[in-house]
């Protein structure tokens, strides 16, 4: 068995590396915990483990545990994120194969996919213990209040599968659970995201709920596999492969939706599509409450599954850049090589965790013909969720999007704020964003900072850069090297 295998696994591998944390002091899922885990990620803390839950005996909960890129990057055996990426692009997209040999390595690559396939098996871990609905099972579980203001304890990272109800394609999103009592809650699926996709199809045929096993506590590849962007009708349980390297293993349960079979806690249940309830506040990940403004559909929970000793994960939200922000960069780096086979002309790209990943994206490119930046806007409004993105910024190949101090110089430098600015009023945005005007519905801003070519510039050249004279550069490097001996560099702008 892989040592990160599932949720213990993982926990144990990070205790080896001494890179989690375990906390003995008595703390409360309501608000105590929550707290903590906000202040350990502030700080650059460690994944925690606790193990004395106030009124919760027998759970540990464990937090933070998407602590850095590197240790994931560890947990799932990469040397880049890329790589993960690249796993779903063969060579024989770029090279046609021309050669016998080459014919057959090609066949051999797209065999390679079919190792991330799931499978299904006939037990789950999680089968150890069963909670029917009558013994209320979701007041027996340590849901986190995360702000005081919160209409109530949330599920704040569970595994929603269902299977779509036109093609049967399994869909797993992380959508919060408001817990109304002890089998009831509301699952908050965004109406840009494959649950409330599936929800429309199964309404288009009469359908008046659909089964939902939600599933908490996994490896850390599938969990992030439940928070990536993978379009419809791709089977998300099969991108969890991907990520992890090899396919995951499903339990159908008796209601017929999946549930991932290493999961700490699998709750077994129906969501009432026409029995929309008031969902929020929730102090989500853009660090307000956001309102109970658009109801959700209403969970039906019909039983509880759970491993003995069981471990509960949840995530905390406020404003960023909380671990949520490590999961976005985890899934930006695992997209990079498949926006890349889309737009090749994208150098790089950078969400800032401060901007929410739904906020602002900043993207260099390799500008080859008048418009190319708008027209690199455009793709990435229009593609699965890039297009919820609400400011992008396109900046020049030798503008790195993570130098913040460069983007600033080209967006000073080389925005005619009448020519470089598209502004869409009017449009879909994400479903949380403070600024929108309705829900899901705000608007759009591109800045295209890129140098301009003459027919972007009433015909005449951009200015041209300065640059060293190469022979006196090399000579002063020596010279500054000389004159930096035993200094540290000046905080120039500190008073
Ligand atoms: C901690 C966390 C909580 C999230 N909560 C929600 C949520 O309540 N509703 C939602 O629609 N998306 C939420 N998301 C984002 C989705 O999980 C993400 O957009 C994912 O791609 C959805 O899957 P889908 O594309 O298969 O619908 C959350 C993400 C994270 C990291």
């Amino acid at each position: 068995m892989d040592p990160v295998e599932d949720l213990r696994g993982y926990i144990d591998w990070l205790r080896k590396r001494n890179e989690i944390v375990e906390v003995g002091e008595p703390l409360s899922p309501e608000l105590e915990i929550p707290s903590l885990l906000r202040k350990v990620m502030y700080s650059g803390g460690p994944a925690l483990l606790l193990t004395n839950i106030k009124d919760f005996d027998g759970w540990r909960v464990a937090g933070n545990l998407f602590t850095s890129l590197r240790i994931l990057r560890e947990a799932l055996s990469v040397n880049k994120l890329e790589e993960i990426g690249e796993r779903l692009i063969p060579s024989a997209f770029f090279q046609p194969p021309s050669s016998t040999i080459q014919k057959v390595k090609a066949a051999g690559e797209l065999m390679r996919l079919s190792k991330y396939l799931p499978s299904f098996v006939s037990k789950g871990s999680f089968e150890e213990n069963v909670i029917e609905a009558a013994k209320n099972p979701l007041d027996k579980i340590p849901f986190f209040r995360t702000w005081p203001k919160d209409g109530g304890r949330y599920a704040t990272f569970p595994m929603v599968i269902t299977r779509d109800p036109e093609s049967g394609i399994v869909n797993m999103g992380v959508y919060r659970v408001m817990i109304l009592d002890g089998k009831r809650g509301v699952v908050h699926w965004q109406v840009h995201k494959r649950g409330a996709l599936a929800q429309s199809h199964a309404l288009e045929r009469g359908m008046e709920e659909i089964p939902v096993a939600i599933s908490l506590g996994s490896d850390p590849g599938t969990m992030l596999a439940a928070v990536s962007p993978i379009p419809y009708p791709i089977d998300k349980t099969l991108f969890a492969g991907v990520i992890r390297g090899r396919g995951v293993e499903l339990v159908e349960l008796p209601n017929g939706a999946p549930a991932i079979s290493n999961a700490e806690v699998v709750i077994e249940g129906r969501v009432r599509l026409k029995e929309l309830v008031n969902e929020g506040p929730f102090g989500d990940h853009w660090g307000y409450y956001d309102k109970p403004t658009e109801k959700y559909p209403l969970l039906l929970v019909d039983r509880v599954y759970l491993r003995d000793e069981p471990i509960y994960y949840g995530s905390v939200t406020g404003a960023p850049p909380l671990e949520d922000a490590v999961m976005g960069k985890a899934v930006e780096r695992i997209f990079k090589p498949i926006i890349n086979t889309l737009l090749p002309e994208v150098v790089e790209i950078n969400y800032p965790p401060e901007g929410v990943f739904q906020g602002l994206l900043i993207v260099s490119i390799k500008k080859r013909f008048p418009g190319h930046a708008k027209k690199v806007m455009s793709a990435l409004w229009g593609l699965g969720q890039s297009s919820l993105t609400k400011i992008i910024i396109v900046v020049d190949h030798d503008v790195d999007p993570n130098d913040i101090g460069k983007v600033i110089w080209a967006v000073s430098s080389n925005v005619n704020p009448q020519r470089d600015l598209v502004v869409i009023e009017g449009s879909h945005s994400d479903a949380l964003d403070p600024a929108n005007i309705a829900h899901s519905y705000g608007g759009k801003l591109g800045i295209d900072a890129t140098r301009k070519l003459p027919e972007e510039n009433l015909g005449k050249e951009w200015p041209e850069l300065v640059e060293e004279d190469p022979t006196t550069a090399q000579k002063v490097a020596q010279l500054l090297q000389k004159l930096m001996e035993g200094r540290g560099s000046i905080d120039r702008f500190k008073e």
